[in-house]
């Protein structure tokens, strides 16, 4: 397999770090189909490349998931990478975390994989060659207060994946997880004001607290640095390293 011109699907690509990795593989000539569900999201991503394909998908939905594989297969070709990105948070303790946020938060990031993993590698089975690699984060070795729900699913998502590249090693198959700290997204933004809440403290402390606190560098990670990672593990160069946990987290 060339090192370009592959066919590479990505869920979330509509925005943050599954948008930097959809443009990473853009820019080196692969053929990037990103899920996602916001429609506006995608037309966006679709224009900024010629290589970038939008496809409306939730995740969460099987039936749509095959739909969408089918759909892919279809116009672009054989499936050859998959980055299992797509996530959201919920804040709450443990006994205030109503159920149906759970669900949304382990059914999308958990699920989503386990789903997106099942229908992709069939096409990777074929070929003898393919690459999945999931976007887990820090949080799927160290956990946090009030994120239960997307710790236990970022815990599962290094097991899930970890599976996955043990029964295909001898399908030229290979499977990893990116653990990436605190990245500039609307991701972090979006949780300050209710972790601030949850510790009855500003902003600024719940930034310190929960996000630059442990980091090294105290540097909050760029997307494109989650992409260059996530370039190279798809590569023939990374060939051998398969059910690996990567962290790209300015040190913790
Ligand atoms: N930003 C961080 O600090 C950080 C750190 C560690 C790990 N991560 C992980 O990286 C991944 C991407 O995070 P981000 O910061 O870019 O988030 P983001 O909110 O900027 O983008 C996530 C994208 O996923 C899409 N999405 C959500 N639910 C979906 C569903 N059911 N089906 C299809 N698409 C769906 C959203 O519409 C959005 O476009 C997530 O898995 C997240 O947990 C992020």
């Amino acid at each position: 397999m060339s090192n370009s011109n592959r066919v590479v699907v990505i869920t979330g690509g509509g925005a943050g770090i599954g948008l930097a990795i959809a443009q990473a593989f853009a820019e080196n000539d692969d053929q990037v189909a990103i899920l996602d569900l916001s429609q506006e999201k995608l037309d966006q991503a679709s224009e900024s490349h010629k290589n970038i394909h939008g496809f409306a998908c939730d995740i969460q939905n099987e039936t749509m998931i095959k739909e969408t594989i089918h759909a892919v297969h279809e116009q672009l070709g054989t499936i050859d990478v998959l980055i299992n990105n797509a996530g959201l948070q919920r804040i709450h303790t443990v006994e205030e975390f109503p159920l149906e946020d759970w669900n949304l938060v382990v059914g999308t990031i958990l699920t989503g994989t386990f789903l997106m993993t099942k229908y992709a590698l069939p096409d990777m089975q074929q070929s003898k060659w393919g690459r999945i690699i999931t976007i887990s984060s820090s949080h799927g070795r160290r956990p946090d207060m009030y994120k239960s729900a997307y710790i236990a699913a970022k815990y599962g998502q290094i097991g899930f994946t970890n599976t996955v590249a043990m029964e295909n090693a001898q399908n030229g198959i290979t499977a990893n997880s990116i653990l990436p700290g605190p990245t500039q997204t609307t991701l972090i933004q979006n949780q300050l004001s209710e972790l601030a809440e949850e510790d009855c403290t500003t902003e600024q402390e719940a930034l310190e607290t929960h996000i630059l606190g442990a980091q090294w560098m105290k540097e909050l990670v760029q997307p494109e640095e989650i992409a260059s990672l996530a370039l190279f593990l798809a590569s023939d160069g990374a060939a051998k390293i398969t059910g690996e946990a990567i962290g790209v987290t300015s040190g913790e």
